[in-house]
């Protein structure tokens, strides 16, 4: 049987690498195409187990490429595009937003022209709920697909105007597209720049961990594999054209977490040190999931559980963030 071939966008990062072993588990019928420029991101680690899988091919390669990229597709005619490649930390956004506009913006519309040259069933955008800006504290809010888009960071800038190119081939040339815009993830494999992996290595190695202003911004977290399975229903049934929220009512102030892994590994709030705010810091993010819902996703996680077992796998698998923390990573840090 021809297999259905699927080209995966940054696959070697937290969420894709995550997607493709949540779809080579599920389907024995899919060929997935691991597009990655192996950025300070990217790690392969995590495809060690699938590497010698006949399902599996890594492609180094870089999006901002268009002449690779359309080789890439002439050659491989990919049925489906499932778009997660990007540059994706807002404190590095602020620090340097160029490389967010080239990645983020102009890698997205090379994407988009190859998957229009040579035909696709569905390219699914991989986005974020950040393009909608910020909500105030009032717990009854929510982003719904109809907010309008208000992105307060470079990142989030570059994730919104992506979305737009997005929306626009299908307008304009009808591209069969879907984008997703989900919250914050967390889980296995979860870079440590991002609050919840950096305060979970912080924390095993006894340092402090750093709070931006008062703590209190809200998160809505959502455990990485029902973020793969909100776009594996997405890359299949979603209506062309359609954006989607993906959340799970799991919001949380910045403090609240870090206490939360701080009890858990049994080690003093002591640890906590609150400094200087992030510039354009988005005060509370929270998603309405409703309209995914009824496509029939629901998420299985839940915050206490999803956190213990993200934890323990920081724990088991300390060699991983560590050669990281080790690395190029340290001067980032320090800056
Ligand atoms: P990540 O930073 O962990 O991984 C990004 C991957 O993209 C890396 O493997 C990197 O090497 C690759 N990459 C970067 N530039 C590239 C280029 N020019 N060509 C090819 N590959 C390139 O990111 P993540 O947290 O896994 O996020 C994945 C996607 O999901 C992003 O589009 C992000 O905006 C979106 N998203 C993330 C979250 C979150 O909480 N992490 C939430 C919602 C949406
Ligand atoms: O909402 C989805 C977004 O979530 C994704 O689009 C982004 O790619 C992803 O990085 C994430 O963005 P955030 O900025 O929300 O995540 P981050 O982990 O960087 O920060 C979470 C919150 O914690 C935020 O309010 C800033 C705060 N923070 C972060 C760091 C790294 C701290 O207080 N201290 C820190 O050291």
């Amino acid at each position: 049987m021809k297999k259905v071939k699927i080209l995966v966008t940054g696959g070697a990062g937290f969420i894709g690498g995550n997607f493709i072993h949540f779809m080579l588990k599920k389907y024995s019928h899919y060929r997935i195409y691991n597009l990655d420029a192996l950025t300070y991101a990217g790690d392969l680690t995590k495809h060690k187990e699938f590497e010698t899988n006949s399902n599996y091919k890594f492609v180094k390669g870089d999006i901002t490429n268009r002449e690779e990229l359309l080789q890439l597709f002439e050659v491989e005619k990919f049925d489906y595009v499932v778009h997660f490649a990007a540059e994706s930390h807002v404190d590095r956004s602020i620090i340097d937003p160029g490389i967010f506009v080239k990645t983020n913006v102009i890698g997205t519309q090379n994407l988009l022209d190859a998957a229009r040259q040579y035909g696709i069933k569905k390219f699914v955008h991989v986005s974020t709920d950040e393009v909608y800006g910020e909500l105030d504290l009032d717990p009854t809010t929510f982003f719904t697909e109809d907010t309008p888009l208000q992105p307060n960071s470079p990142y989030s800038a570059s994730k919104a105007s992506s979305d737009l190119l997005v929306r626009a081939y299908h307008e304009t040339y009808k591209l069969p597209v879907n984008i997703t815009r989900c919250s914050n993830n967390y889980g296995p494999y979860h870079f440590p720049e991002k609050l919840i992996p950096l305060t979970i290595s912080r924390v095993l190695n006894d340092e402090k961990v750093p709070i931006y202003g008062d703590g209190k911004n809200i998160r809505d977290w959502l455990h990485v594999l029902d973020h793969c399975s909100a776009i594996d229903l997405v890359m299949h049934d979603g209506v062309n054209g359609e954006v989607y929220n993906v959340g799970g009512h799991n919001e949380k102030t910045n403090l609240e977490v870090v206490q939360t892994i701080i009890k858990a590994l049994g080690k003093s709030e002591e640890l906590i040190l609150f400094v200087e705010d992030r510039l354009g810091h988005d005060k509370r993010y929270a998603i309405d999931p409703s309209k995914l819902e009824k496509l029939g996703w629901k998420s299985i996680y839940n915050f206490d559980t999803g956190i213990a077992q993200t934890i323990q796998w920081y724990v088991e698998n300390e060699q991983w963030w560590n050669e990281i923390l080790n690395g190029d990573y340290q001067k980032y840090f320090e800056k």
